[in-house]
């Protein structure tokens, strides 16, 4: 579906349908349409039809329009709740709903009239962003590996953005916006959906490089081989027991002039699948574990972003890459590694593989660039999901300031995130009586005590965060405007995180 500006006004509209986003219903008109029922609408004001109609979150509706009356056959009604409780990505999934309601009707050309989001609670340009972003997102789904009725249901072919006037800045940028985030966000949908035996590392390494050369970023593919001959022993280890070949991708994006800045590190745990290695993992729901390299596809994902959108920043993404098997010369408890920062490391679980990779990227980042800010994003525990649940990531970072700037950023693009405590005191249950520290404590605390094992390999004075989204990457139902399966969360987060932190100090 292509997105473009028509400036028209009202009685120029040349659509299938218009489309509006109302409020559950006070007293008072229902704000986004007041203009048109005032205008080329009035067919439809104090009609039973439209007092029928709630406004509740993403209910629906379809008014025709008497024939000959008005230019538009056809409105859209997408309701977003009640206004007190409004939130951004109600306007998400109420765009995804409409559009999914014209595109099961057929229509070839939607539009939404700009005057109709000046009611809405959070600007214009923010609600255009959401908006664009749900209509895209809401409208992709993964299909390439269906044989039986498998085309993809035909989107429409535009979504015009109507406005009697050129937008402003601010707006196109708005919707520049909203175009990479959704791309990113599909891409990291996409990679994240796909089978294990499909989304290998190999595949990782290759969609990398598929980004590099659209986009013109620096990559680099260090093999299984290479990294351990750097030393990067954790990260080694927990790829020796699969088949597969493993790699430690890096990939940079330094526009011109911008070649010798201190950049932002993204790392990605890209677990393609994790069986626990021998600490095997129990059998139910296993087959969701091929979702344990969502945090590699959101850093491929927010590269995909940041390339289409042009950003002018120095962005580097590494992709630590490898399965989690128990092969026959697998790690295993007891072992200990050395790791690419010379600390040793007791393994205790081989399913705490994450943090081993992890590791190794960190240590390997901050030697190499001089970050200024490292993030990771892994799938990293399962303890998180049982502090915080299915709809909000964990974040542990080395200064409070960063992590609420982090979750600030979340907020921002309707991504939730709450700040777990980095207290060294948790590093107590990693103790160990024969190197410098084990991978895992007791149960408790897991998703800080994982923190506090990545704490120990970044150096003092880089700013770092870690983001948990073992409970977010993956939905088991729909929810809004996404379906069950690949959330693609995060990838709006670092994004913003990439666009703001420079002009963050307060
Ligand atoms: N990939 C898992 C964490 C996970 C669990 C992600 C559920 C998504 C959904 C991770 O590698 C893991 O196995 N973590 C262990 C750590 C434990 C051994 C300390 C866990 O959470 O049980
Ligand atoms: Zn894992
Ligand atoms: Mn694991």
């Amino acid at each position: 579906m292509e997105i473009a500006w028509e400036i028209a006004s009202e009685k120029e509209w040349r659509l299938d349908a218009v489309l509006f986003f109302v409020f559950e219903k006070s007293e008072e008109t229902l704000p986004g349409l007041k203009s048109f029922l005032n205008g080329t609408g009035s067919w439809l004001t104090n009609t039973p039809a439209l007092s029928d109609f709630k406004g509740k979150r993403n209910e629906v509706a379809v008014f025709y329009a008497p024939s000959g009356d008005g230019a538009v056959p056809r409105v859209v009604v997408a309701g977003l709740g009640p206004i007190e409780k409004f939130e951004k990505d109600m306007l998400r999934s109420a765009a995804a709903f409409a559009l999914r309601k014209c595109r099961d009707m057929g229509i070839a050309r939607a539009g939404i009239p700009l005057s109709a989001l000046e009611d809405l609670p959070c600007g214009p340009p923010d609600c255009l962003r959401e908006i664009v972003t749900g209509a895209v997102t809401g409208l992709h789904c993964y299909t390439g590996l269906k044989t039986k009725n498998s085309e993809p249901p035909k989107a429409p072919d535009v979504l015009l953005l109507l406005s009697p006037a050129r937008p402003e800045e601010l707006l196109a940028e708005a919707v520049a916006l909203a175009r990479a985030d959704a791309a990113g966000i599909i891409l990291a949908r996409d990679l994240t959906i796909g089978p294990a035996n499909r989304v290998t590392p190999k595949f990782l390494a290759e969609r990398a490089a598929e980004l590099a050369s659209k986009f013109g970023f620096r990559i680099e593919t260090m093999d299984i081989q290479a990294a351990r001959s750097i030393g990067m022993g954790a990260f080694a280890a927990v790829a020796s027991g699969s088949a597969e070949p493993a790699y430690m991708v890096t990939i940079e994006h330094a526009p011109p002039g911008t070649e010798n800045d201190d950049p932002i590190v993204f790392i990605g745990k890209g677990i393609t699948f994790d069986t626990g290695g021998i600490s095997l993992k129990p059998s139910a729901k296993l087959e969701e574990m091929k979702h344990d390299m969502a945090g590699a596809a959101s850093v491929l994902g927010t590269l995909e972003a940041i390339g289409r959108f042009g950003l002018q920043k120095r962005v580097i993404g590494i992709l630590p890459c490898t399965e989690n098997m128990p092969g026959g010369k697998a790690y295993k408890p007891g072992d200990v590694l050395r790791s690419y920062s010379g600390q040793t490391i007791e393994v205790i679980s081989t399913d705490a593989e994450g943090r081993l990779l992890l590791c190794d990227a960190l240590a390997y980042a901050a030697g190499k660039f001089k970050p200024a800010l490292m993030v990771d994003i892994a799938t990293l525990t399962g303890a998180c999901i049982v502090a915080l649940g299915k709809e909000i990531a964990g974040v542990l970072a080395n200064s409070e300031d960063l992590a609420r700037f982090t979750c600030a950023a979340g907020a921002k693009v309707g991504e939730r995130f709450w700040a777990l405590p980095l207290w060294d005191s948790y590093f107590e249950g990693l103790k160990s009586d024969v190197a410098d520290m084990k991978n895992v404590g007791d149960r408790s605390g897991g998703a800080i005590v994982a923190g506090v094992f990545l704490k120990q390999f970044v150096p003092d004075g880089v700013p770092w965060a870690h983001l948990d989204i073992a409970g977010t990457a993956w939905a088991e139902k729909d929810t809004g405007a996404l379906p069950r399966g690949a959330t693609g969360f995060g990838v709006r987060t670092l994004f913003e995180i990439a666009r703001t932190w420079a002009s963050k100090k307060e």
